[in-house]
């Protein structure tokens, strides 16, 4: 059967450009008549006929998905195929989607040429127009065109009847981690083809960085007239060469664009011009003569409710957001995006990895045995594959890379890819990253190496390949991460790290963050609460679970908070204190300051105090300056400059007074805290304990479960997978922990409660003593803890744990913020006063884990609606939670909506947490974020809240 054949497709047009013309077209996206059948056995006989009868049918939208809107289920794996590895042979149960639609072609298209496009059809699928069959097609995210000049009836009723197949010979190069959807899920479209029309053409626009000059050739497929109303060209032969003197060039910082036509005689194509020059010199990826840093993003297309099937609006409200966020670069994982995408790179400025649609990963469960990449009998449906996206997005400024494709081994089949593309377009580099030893490509990239690679890297140092032809090649190449820093659940951490890599080493160009969206999918629960699905919510007999859901943004793109740091670290301007009172350092590769204004402000205790405009000059691009710090009035506390950098005026992806950069400077330190009259315990009416176990029973009008030595946190993702420490923190018991009173010491100036700590069945403990006095109007606890033993592993956290009634549901500190932090992922935390709820303190990871830990906070209250409540204070600083469930509830949810509030607010109070690193997918903690058990002293004073 066709839908089993090595050959990727029949009776199709060639690929070419994709544009935007004035010849007529005719849309065809809208509701059509669907029927889903279990089989291509049970399917149908004869839909492709004008007279067959659909009446019986459903219905379905096009462009969509169809187990997006209730034919089927979705199903997520990440490398295992869903079905036996038996290419090109896919299983009898195939579920095949048979989609038939009516339409009226006005007789204004008499005489006209025609032709039929898909953008994207997920796997394979065969069409009839008019009952007769025009051919079929693979490649799911690759347009795919038939003419259809001859079958077509203009000024008259037209039947277009389209089978698709979920699997296919095409399912084995499509082994991408994701959703596996399928059906029509991009936009088809009848386009009338005038004779003498333009049917394709290439635009190669070069700068000339040493003379400003821009280099103009437009390939056609006939001869074509060019109009580029400001660079003063009109009707000009489009091949040219034309040399334009003081050309603007085109960056993802600055995308000019200029704007204009093609025309032939019978047909006018819209252009959209970038000038600019990909090159790789001394072994340096430059544009227009620059290195450039890539601070990219791996995306996916995806959207909660419709899965790849996105609106204009939903491609845009990425590249806003990804612009928002200081991100320049995107990498098309795993597949060329929806043509729109491109254009509106190439408009809002972005670099562009365009990635081929080829993924064999699969295979590598097999020892790569039968890999289509290395079998001559796929390498047909390689080069389509390639040639498609390279035919329809070549003409994009934005796009500054090809990559062959993801985690498809290496084979012939690949380097024939990269051969054919070296010829059609030898403008731009070539990326692929599976071949380690770089022999097919331009750039040497990796994917999660760690921080320590990474300098071996850059230094050029790295271990040498075996053979030494291959091991030059390599090591002369620049070198990009085209995944790091895997952003599942809580984290990414050590973002910053790899940052002070890339600007510490010109080899080191930047990477892509891996990922920029959790695939989650929208559910609800019976009674109506939202939540998103990951792998096996559906009943997958094979699947990966929430290693689906590992973006920096949440599945409704609200940002989760790696979002936030990713955004501080690499922000374009670094604002720090220097000898001369700030730094200023224009980190754009191109742009200079002037589109900014900067602001400062003075906070005291976190109270603003002053503020004002910081003159800075327009520094150009990598310029760095000193300014003086502005007249501060004197202040008492600990007060803070904030300078922030926002834009000065509207851009297209955010409005003016949006917040770029900033940088915090301490400006005064608080005197030391004076101690608070010490006092007997027992004199004062301050709080009661429990005489057996000696923990804090009251405190004020407070009644609590008090404090005792906590050291477990539920499991982020990146604890729970790779090498997985929380395995190691389960096996030793942290979450068991058994608290044995050793001696209680009630004492008139202290009341001293000695303990060890402990889980079952193993000889570690912690001895913990919590000493209590007097400090004014409330009480501090020193807690002295000693490791006994030999503890095999760091530690989730050390501190302590309390439960306060739910009515205390309001909390203002005074520390980092507004946003969680964690040792190694605390960029983007501000000192500062904030106040929220505790509700709003949560993160909703789309997987239930440790979340919300506020980073290095001297005080904060917990207080109810009538402002009762408690106050901590740290000596000096501590990290705090706050949450209306356990760790052992958080630990133990699958979804946001398994955690259910209980009556009282659970507090986290912790001298130190263990960062978080990114083992789900890559390197672990780095050892300066490691918590280790050894002895320590933690002091925290409580006091109660009186209303004032
Ligand atoms: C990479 C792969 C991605 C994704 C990631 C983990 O190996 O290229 O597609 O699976 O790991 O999330």
């Amino acid at each position: 059967m066709y839908y089993e054949d090595f050959a990727p497709g029949a009776g199709r047009r060639a690929p070419r450009a994709a544009f935007r013309s004035d010849a007529p077209a005719l849309s065809l996206n809208g509701t059509w008549r669907f029927h889903l059948s279990p089989s291509v056995a049970a399917a149908p006989q004869g839909v492709g006929a004008v007279d067959f009868d659909d009446s019986g049918w459903g219905e379905l939208r096009v462009p969509a998905h169809w187990q997006m809107h209730g034919y089927g289920a979705p199903a997520y794996t990440n490398v295992n195929y869903p079905f036996p590895v038996d290419p090109p042979f896919v299983p009898d149960e195939n579920p095949t989607g048979d989609y038939r639609r009516e339409f009226d072609v006005p007789a204004s298209w008499d005489g006209l040429g025609a032709v039929l496009r898909f953008e994207g059809v997920d796997s394979c699928f065969t069409a009839w127009l008019n009952g007769e069959p025009l051919g079929y097609s693979m490649g799911s995210r690759l347009p795919v065109e038939f003419d259809v000049t001859a079958a077509l009836r203009p000024g008259a009723r037209n039947i277009l009847a389209v089978r698709v197949h979920q699997w296919s010979a095409g399912s084995y190069l499509e082994d991408q981690d994701m959703w596996w959807l399928s059906g029509i899920f991009r936009d088809v479209t009848l386009l009338a083809r005038p004779a003498g029309g333009l049917d394709d053409f290439f635009v190669h626009a070069d700068y000339d960085h040493t003379t400003g000059r821009g280099i103009l050739r437009v390939d056609t497929s006939v001869p074509a007239r060019l109009t580029l109303p400001e660079l003063g060209l009109t009707g000009v032969p489009a091949d040219g060469p034309h040399q334009i003197d003081a050309v603007e060039p085109w960056s993802a910082e600055m995308p000019r664009l200029y704007r204009g036509f093609l025309a032939t005689e019978s047909e006018r194509v819209e252009i959209a011009i970038g000038f600019r020059t990909v090159a790789i010199t001394d072994g340096v990826l430059t544009v227009n003569g620059r290195r450039i840093v890539l601070q990219g993003v791996n995306r996916h297309e995806w959207h909660p409710d419709h899965g790849r099937a996105l609106t204009e609006q939903t491609m845009r409200a990425d590249l806003l957001l990804m612009k928002q966020h200081n991100i320049n670069a995107v990498r098309t994982s795993h597949y060329p995006p929806h043509p729109r995408f491109l254009e509106l790179c190439d408009e809002l400025g972005m670099w562009v990895i365009d990635e081929c649609d080829l993924e064999t990963h699969g295979f590598r469960q097999v020892g790569w045995r039968r890999n289509p990449s290395d079998d001559p009998r796929w390498r047909e449906a390689f080069l389509d594959r390639m040639r498609r996206m390279v035919e329809r997005d070549k003409n994009h400024p934005s796009v500054i890379m090809w990559s062959l494709g993801n985690e498809s081994g290496t084979g012939q089949n690949l380097a024939a890819m990269a051969e054919w593309t070296r010829q059609r377009d030898p403008s731009r580099p070539i990326h692929y990253e599976h071949d380690r030893d770089s022999r097919y490509v331009d750039v040497y990239s990796r994917m999660y190496p760690s921080h320590e690679e990474v300098d071996q890297i850059g230094r050029r140092a790295e271990p040498p390949l075996p053979d030494q032809a291959a091991d030059e090649h390599r090591r002369a190449l620049p070198f990009i991460m085209c995944e790091y820093a895997h952003a599942m659940g809580n984290g990414p951490g050590g973002l910053a790290e790899y940052q002070g890599l890339f600007e510490k080493y010109r080899r080191c160009q930047g990477g892509f963050v891996w990922e920029w969206l959790d695939h989650g999918i929208r559910q609800r629960t019976a009674d109506g609460r939202e939540y998103f699905a990951y792998g096996g919510d559906f009943g997958e007999e094979l699947h990966d679970g929430n290693f689906v859901a590992d973006g920096l943004f949440f599945p409704d793109r609200t940002p989760s908070p790696g979002a936030g740091e990713l955004k501080k670290v690499i922000e374009p301007v670094r604002i720090t204190g220097g000898p001369g009172g700030l730094q200023i350092r224009n980190r754009y590769d191109f742009r200079d300051l002037s589109h900014l204004d900067f602001h400062w402000s003075l906070e005291d205790d976190g109270v603003r105090v002053d503020g004002g405009v910081l003159e800075v000059p327009a520094l150009a691009a990598g310029e760095s300056v000193e300014v003086p710090l502005p007249k501060l009035p004197a202040t008492n506390g600990e007060a803070w400059l904030t300078v922030s950098a926002v834009l000065a005026a509207d851009e297209p992806w955010a409005p003016a007074g949006h917040e770029v950069a900033w940088g915090q400077v301490r400006v005064h330190e608080p005197a030391p805290r004076a101690a608070g009259a010490p006092g007997p315990v027992a004199n004062l009416d301050l709080g009661d304990f429990d005489p057996v176990t000696g923990r804090l029973t009251r405190l004020g009008p407070i009644a609590l479960d008090g404090p005792q030595l906590d050291l477990w946190r539920a499991p982020t993702d990146n604890d729970r997978l790779g090498g997985s420490i929380a395995r190691t923190w389960r096996k030793v018991g942290l979450h068991r922990l058994r608290h044995r009173v050793v001696g209680i010491d009630a004492g008139t100036e202290e009341y001293v409660v000695r303990t060890r700590v402990a889980p079952a069945a193993v000889d570690v403990a912690m001895l913990a003593t919590y000493r209590w006095t007097v400090d004014g109007n409330g009480l501090l606890l020193t807690l002295e803890v000693e490791p006994e033993g030999e503890w095999p592993c760091p530690l989730p956290r050390l501190g302590l744990r309390l439960a306060v009634p739910g009515s205390l549901g309001q909390v203002e500190w005074f520390g980092r913020g507004p946003g969680e932090a964690y040792p190694d992922t605390r960029q983007a935390a501000r000192v500062g006063r904030f106040a929220m709820s505790v509700d709003a303190l949560q993160t909703p990871y789309v997987r239930p884990q440790e979340n919300g830990s506020r980073t290095q906070v001297r005080w904060a209250t917990l207080t109810d609606g009538a402002g009762v409540g408690m106050r901590f204070e740290g000596r000096p600083y501590f990290e705090f939670t706050a949450r209306r469930w356990t760790t052992e509830d958080l630990a133990a949810a699958r979804h946001t909506v398994d955690l259910a509030p209980r009556d009282r607010v659970y507090v986290n109070l912790d001298l130190a947490q263990h960062g978080i690193g990114t083992a789900s997918c890559g390197p672990g903690v780095l050892p300066q974020y490691e918590l280790p058990a050894r002895p320590a002293t933690f002091q925290i004073a409580m006091r109660p809240v009186m209303a004032e």
